[in-house]
């Protein structure tokens, strides 16, 4: 069995992946692997991030390691908040403040189309080849509500509806979020791909 380590704190993610990775492979997030940081996110780009999220773990423990940065783009604010997704009202990471901000933006705005983007960077080292890295990109398209639905989930979650479903992602399980979901799209590539080393 490979260990891989996935470069989060964030227990929400670290429990979708773990439900889509087969019995090949143990993820384990950074607390299992002793490792306590706040990593940066400095870059304008989700790949800039992704790799240096992961070249960071990498750089510690010299270890196979993941990480994925993921933005909510939304089309009638040009991209925004995208890769500042985490901090689009501040520092504070503060879910509800960030939501709040985003219907507020949009008052008044019919076009409420909106996709995440998540960006999987992967550094894996083996004999033959030496450290390699890899990117992976999954993609959910969808619209922003006019007010918050549900209780489920993190962050964007209660006013996002994805494409083919009235339900926001914070109405779903997190299996039938799965379904939609940017990060499963990515995170089904990864495996796909390490599977097939
Ligand atoms: P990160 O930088 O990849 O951790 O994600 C940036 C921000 O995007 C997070 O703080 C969340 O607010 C938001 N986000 C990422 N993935 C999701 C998701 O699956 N649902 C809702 N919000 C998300």
């Amino acid at each position: 069995m490979h260990t891989l380590i996935f470069a989060t704190n964030n227990k929400n993610k670290v429990a979708e992946i773990q439900s889509l990775v087969g019995a090949d492979f143990n993820v384990i997030p950074l607390s299992e692997a002793g490792i306590d940081i706040d990593i940066p996110e400095p870059h304008d780009t989700l790949p800039e991030n992704a790799f240096e999220k992961a070249n960071t773990i990498f750089t510690i423990t010299q270890k196979n390691c993941f990480s994925e940065d993921t933005g909510l783009e939304i089309t009638a604010l040009k991209g925004a908040p995208g890769v500042k997704s985490a901090r689009y009202a501040g520092e504070g990471r503060d879910f509800q403040a960030n939501i709040d901000k985003v219907l507020l933006n949009l008052n008044g705005i019919e076009n409420r189309t909106a996709q995440f983007r998540t960006v999987i960077c992967l550094l894996w080292q083996d004999a033959s080849n030496g450290l390699q890295t890899y990117y992976f990109e999954g993609i959910c398209k969808g619209h922003i509500a006019y007010e918050m639905h549900g209780e489920k989930g993190f962050g964007y979650d209660p006013i996002f509806i994805p494409e083919g479903s009235n339900k926001s992602f914070a109405q779903m399980s997190m299996e039938e979020k799965n379904k939609y979901s940017h990060r499963q799209k990515a995170v089904t590539q990864l495996f796909t791909f390490l599977h097939n080393l």
